[in-house]
């Protein structure tokens, strides 16, 4: 949550920083704000409360001349979201600025102390702590910036990705970080840093990822400068950037859901591209192949994750269990490490994250290998932490997904999922090499059977008008594709705002069914696949209780048809690649009823798409 980005160079400074402050949005819309030090020394801070357009509005008629500055998005933790509580926070005698994205925890016991020395606070925030605490020692020690950051980080106890500038210093800014990304581009005569690297990706695709308890020493016309909290110097390992810069724009989409909706054909292919050999035949997943001793024996597969990734884990648990006759527990990663987990040498832990920065699910990444599980990491996003704290792991490779709504990590996680129950299964025997190769098939033909359930698109737009004022949802599902269900149902809420349940369609005689009644439409999705007599019984229970149905069907269903208000087809797969086909109406349905209700998708209120805080 919250982003920063910071610029040193030759170039204008306030140009890199809002167009890098867009970039980063999806990680918190609160407020944003940006400080720059101009040429004759002077430390400019402008914030506004709300979007970034907002703190632009604002520059409009400001001197914006620097060539060196920082900037930030929030996703208000302390505070709630106002100008006054907007980053950057400056020093009592303004002479420094700090951005801040994490959580500084002990701040009230150093907020205690330092107004015992006569400091005085402006906002609710943790973050100003961190920036009157550095400027303490920098007076008390009459020390350099560089030192007063090292001294004050080696005090605060907590998460942080901070970036500082001092005034009159147009020439330096200290970067740090403990448990929150920060990237470093280095470009020709010119220095980013940012949460991730798409603010600079257009300048430079050299990057550094700095690691946890290291500062970063920016200056100008000097080489990049690494140190450690003991002040030793790291080896700088930079590696070049796969990200385009047509990856971050819209290209003629009205927003980045749909587009990224939209891409999912191309980003299956992209996952599936060298892991799906020989016709179908052969399935290579690197990071299973390379500690194949591991998969071979485990005796339990634990996957942790949240939010929509924890719904891919669902998926990943019948996947494995079908495929490799492993025993799968899927815990919520934010529960997992408060449940005194039990875990050993013989366990294996996934850890499923799209931003690969998840707070929870990285601090669970820690606990299971603290107790000597091996842990493989899937992600998306290249070079995050997870894939650098686990012992291996596979990237989903969908590209930067900018929608707070997830749908094409999603199906990327589910694809990549697939891949490594058919690797595991293929090292520990129980899938035949003919069903492998049965499956590899189909998996092949996934981007095309995707490009034509998106077809569906027009019909679900004209759907959703019928939809758009329900004030609660139902959504219904069994074996595999209740978990599509419970993601279809989080989708409408957090774009719509509407109040939506998903339930194992079995479950919903068990309580749920007093909710039916024609107010309650109930989306049902009930492919062709070996629970489909029963689920056309829950079908027929919502119809007889006045309930008004849409049905996710498969191509030429004549039951269902005949029951529900509305049916949307969508082609025969094998059952457990049958979430990728019917999660697609369940994202368009959710994207086009939200859009009725003018809403934001792309940045749905309240949410943000990292979340970086616990
Ligand atoms: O980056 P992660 O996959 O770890 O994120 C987990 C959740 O925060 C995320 O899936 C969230 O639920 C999405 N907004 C859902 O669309």
């Amino acid at each position: 949550m919250c982003g920063i980005v910071g610029y040193l160079g030759n170039g204008n400074a306030y140009d890199v920083l809002i167009k890098g402050l867009h970039r980063l949005e999806y990680r918190g819309y609160d407020s944003a704000g940006i400080a720059l030090v101009a040429p004759d020394g002077k430390l400019n801070v402008f914030k506004a409360k709300g979007k970034v357009e907002n703190l632009e509005t604002i520059c409009n008629d400001k001197d914006t001349d620097a060539s060196v500055g920082i900037a930030h998005t929030r996703w208000a933790t302390h505070g709630e979201p106002s100008d006054c509580n907007a980053h950057p926070h400056y020093s009592e005698d303004g002479n420094l600025a700090l951005v801040h994205n994490g959580t500084i925890e002990n701040y009230k016991l150093l907020k205690d102390a330092l107004e015992e020395h006569g400091c005085k606070f402006h906002s609710e925030t943790d973050t100003e702590v961190l920036v009157q605490l550095i400027e303490y020692i920098k007076i008390n020690n009459k020390c350099s910036l560089l030192e007063a950051v090292r001294e004050a980080l080696h005090q605060v106890v907590g998460a942080y990705a901070i970036a500082v500038v001092e005034k009159n210093d147009p020439d330096t800014i200290i970067a740090a970080r403990q448990s929150s990304p920060l990237v470093i581009g280095i470009g020709d005569d010119e220095t980013f840093l940012a949460s991730d690297a798409s603010p600079f990706v257009e300048y430079t695709k050299d990057a550094v990822y700095l690691n946890d308890g290291e500062i970063a020493v920016i200056k100008r016309n000097e080489p990049l400068k690494v140190l450690n909290l003991e002040n030793r110097e790291s080896k700088i390992d930079v590696k070049t950037l796969e990200m385009s810069i047509s990856q971050l724009e819209k290209g003629g989409y009205p927003s980045f859901m749909l587009k990224e909706i939209f891409e999912q054909p191309t980003t299956l292919r992209e996952c599936i591209r060298g892991r799906v050999v020989e016709n179908g035949k052969r399935v290579i997943i690197s990071g299973v192949r390379d500690h194949k001793e591991k998969f071979l024996n485990a005796k339990r597969i634990v996957i942790v994750a949240c939010g929509t990734s924890w719904h891919a884990a669902l998926i990943g648990k019948y996947l494995i269990q079908e495929m490799c006759h492993i025993a799968v527990e899927v815990e919520y990663a934010s529960e997992f490490r408060y449940s005194n987990p039990v875990l050993g040498k013989d366990d294996i832990v996934i850890a499923l994250s799209q931003s690969g920065e998840t707070a929870d699910t990285l601090a669970a990444v820690k606990i299971a290998r603290s107790m000597g599980a091996f842990v493989f990491g899937i992600s998306n996003a290249v070079g995050s932490s997870i894939p650098r704290e686990t012992d291996s792991g596979a990237y989903i490779h969908v590209g930067p997904e900018i929608g707070v709504a997830s749908t094409k990590a999603f199906t990327g996680q589910v694809m990549v999922l697939t891949m490594i129950a058919m690797a595991i299964a293929d090292l520990r025997g129980t899938l035949t090499a003919d069903e492998i190769a049965g499956l590899g098939k189909v998996i092949l033909e996934m981007p095309e059977l995707v490009e034509h359930v998106l077809k569906l698109n027009d019909k679900i737009e004209r759907l959703s008008l019928i939809y758009t004022y329900a004030r609660n949802f139902l959504y219904l599902g069994r074996g595999y594709n209740y978990p599509v269900a419970l993601e279809g149902a989080l989708k409408l809420k957090e774009i719509s705002y509407i109040h939506a349940e998903g339930y194992p369609a079995a479950e919903m005689k068990h309580g749920p069914i007093a909710l039916i009644d024609a107010e309650m439409p109930s989306v049902i999705v009930a492919p062709r696949d070996h629970l489909y007599e029963k689920i056309v019984s829950n079908v027929q229970q919502v119809k007889a209780r006045g309930g008004s149905i849409i049905a996710i069907v498969t191509e030429g269903d004549s039951v269902i048809r005949n029951i529900a208000d509305h049916v949307l087809e969508v082609p025969e797969v094998p059952e457990c690649l049958s979430p990728i086909i019917t999660s697609i109406p369940l994202q368009l349905l959710s994207y086009y009823i939200a859009i009725n209700k003018g809403k934001d998708v792309d940045m749905p209120r309240n949410l943000a798409k990292s979340v970086t805080v616990e």
